[in-house]
Order: C-alpha cells, then structure tokens, then sequence
C-alpha cells in the first residue's frame, strides 16, 4: 500500500475489497478477522499518511483537498429483521456471523478514523448485490452454475429468507454519487427494494434455464442464519437524487444471459480452489 500511494497520487480510495462470504467466514472466521478489520486499517493508515498535510503530527486534522476514503459495508451489519421494518443508518449493528461482525468492526474502525484524526470518509451499506461476474458461491450464480449442469440446487432450510437485491450497477451508481454529494463522516444505506424470497429467485431461475424443479435441493440450515434484510433507501434518495434503475426481473434476465453467454469465465474460476470449497461446504 504504501508503494502504491508513493507510486499514485490518489485522492480517492473505495474500498471494495472484503472477504465476503458468510459460509466461508463459519468455516475460517480468523481470515475474516484479518482481511476485512486489519485490511481496513492499514488502507486507512497509509490514505491518512499520504493525504495529512502534517504526516507525522497524530493530532493535526488537516488533508489536502477534496481527498475521501469510502468504505464499502453491508447491510449485515444491522443483524436481521422480522416480517417488519427496515434497516436505516440508524439501526444499531447487531451482527449475527462472523462475516458481518468482521464488516461491523471495520466500520467502527473507519468511524473512529473520522472522529479521531478527522480523516474524510464514508460508509455505504449495500444489500444483496447481483450482477455479472459474480463469484459462483452466491446464491444467484451458484444456483446457475448448477442448474446448467443439472446439479442439486441446494436450498438452505425452508428457503423463505427474505433479501433485499441490488442490481451490481446501481451498487456504483450510489457509490459515485456518495463519492461526488456526500457529506465527510456520513453513512449512506443502499437498497434496490426488491425484497425476493430465495425459493422465488430459484424457482426463477430455472424456469428461466428451462429445467425442473427436481432440481432442488433442501439442505441444513445455515447456523446463526439472518431471516430477512430490507433497506430504507431514503436518505440516499432523498439527499444524493440516487435511486435504483434496474427491476429485479430485467436484472435476473440480463445475470442469466450473462453466465450463459460467459461458461469460459465461469469454467476458469470454479476450478480447482473452488471445488475444493464446494465439496468442504455442500458435499459433506
Ligand atoms: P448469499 O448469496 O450467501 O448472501 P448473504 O448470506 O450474504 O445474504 O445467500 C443469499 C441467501 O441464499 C441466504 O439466505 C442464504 C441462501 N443460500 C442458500 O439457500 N443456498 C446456497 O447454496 C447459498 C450460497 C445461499
């Protein structure tokens, strides 16, 4: 990093970069631990060198111009909800796997940043993206994958948990509009209202592949597993004008095309490591 911003003279840093998937952080919760918290730190160590007019004086506040780090979080970080309600950026985080606890704490670290060295951030709290080049252990290209090569859908538990989906580039749309109208220091929750449950989205799928419901599969719950995610897109709408272009069945319809359309991507990157993941994880 501090090669890079040596090299760069960056004055933005979005941090996408997370390790992101619940069922691996119940497997290896310490690499979460480490990549997402201690990732985020030493991101905004070296913004914080490179952007301090004073680098070394710990309690000077003052940056070169216009200069923001952003970090890119979750809805997780709330916990869940019941049948009602919606998660503003007010709700406080109760996070329920050690994904979203890692997310959780990476934002509290972020936070802190703002308040103790007056370093100018945000936090965007996204819900369930989909879109291309999505990696095959989410639910949407995972449940592609197999229905290509009619392998069992496997549905966790009665596969009525509810989540919010986000078209992937409506996700940047908000992220650039954090980046150009938000306010240091703020969070901003973004959400595509479009609240599926995820047998819907399966039984979409293979409706839409031409393939049977025998297909499915229902396996052992995931444990600590969040019932339903739903985002008040209000501030953003309201303060930033973003709202999500994308419907759910224009989005689901364009996804599918696009892994059909791609199997060479898809063949590359669910090789070897990933077998190894999909056997750790579905097969046993
Ligand atoms: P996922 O894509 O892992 O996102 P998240 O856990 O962050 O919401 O899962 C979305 C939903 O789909 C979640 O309720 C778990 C469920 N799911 C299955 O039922 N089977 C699967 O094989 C996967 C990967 C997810």
């Amino acid at each position: 990093m501090e090669k890079l911003f040596a090299e760069h003279d960056f004055d933005t840093v979005v941090h996408f970069a997370a390790e992101s998937h619940v069922d691996r952080s119940i497997l290896e919760p310490e690499l979460f631990l480490t990549t997402n918290i201690v990732g985020t730190q030493t991101l905004l160590d070296a913004a914080m060198r490179h952007w301090k007019l004073s680098p070394d004086d710990k309690y000077s506040r003052e940056y070169k111009p216009g200069v923001r780090y952003l970090q890119v979080s979750t809805d997780e970080v709330y916990g869940a909800l019941g049948r009602e309600g919606m998660f503003t950026e007010t709700t406080p985080l109760s996070p329920n796997s050690p994904y979203s606890a890692s997310k959780a704490g990476a934002d509290l670290v972020v936070r802190a940043y703002h308040e103790t060295y007056g370093l100018p951030v945000n936090i965007t709290r996204c819900s369930n993206n989909y879109g291309p080049y999505q990696f095959p252990e989410k639910l949407i290209p995972l449940m592609i994958h197999n229905a290509r090569k009619d392998r069992p859908l496997p549905v966790y538990g009665d596969g009525l948990q509810i989540r919010d989906w986000l078209h992937v580039r409506d996700h940047c749309a908000a992220i650039a509009a954090v980046l150009e109208k938000g306010e240091a220091g703020q969070v901003y929750n973004v959400g595509g209202n479009n609240e599926k449950a995820n047998i819907e989205i399966i039984r979409l799928i293979l409706k839409e592949l031409g393939k049977p419901e025998s297909l499915i599969s229902y396996v052992k719950d995931r444990p600590g597993h969040d019932r339903r995610y739903a985002i008040d897109n209000t501030k953003i709408t309201t303060l930033l004008g973003w709202r999500p272009e994308y419907t759910f069945e224009k989005g689901i319809r364009e996804t599918i095309q696009w892994y059909l359309e791609h199997p060479e991507w898809v063949e590359r990157i669910t090789s070897g490591e990933y077998q190894r993941y999909y056997e750790k994880m579905y097969l046993n």
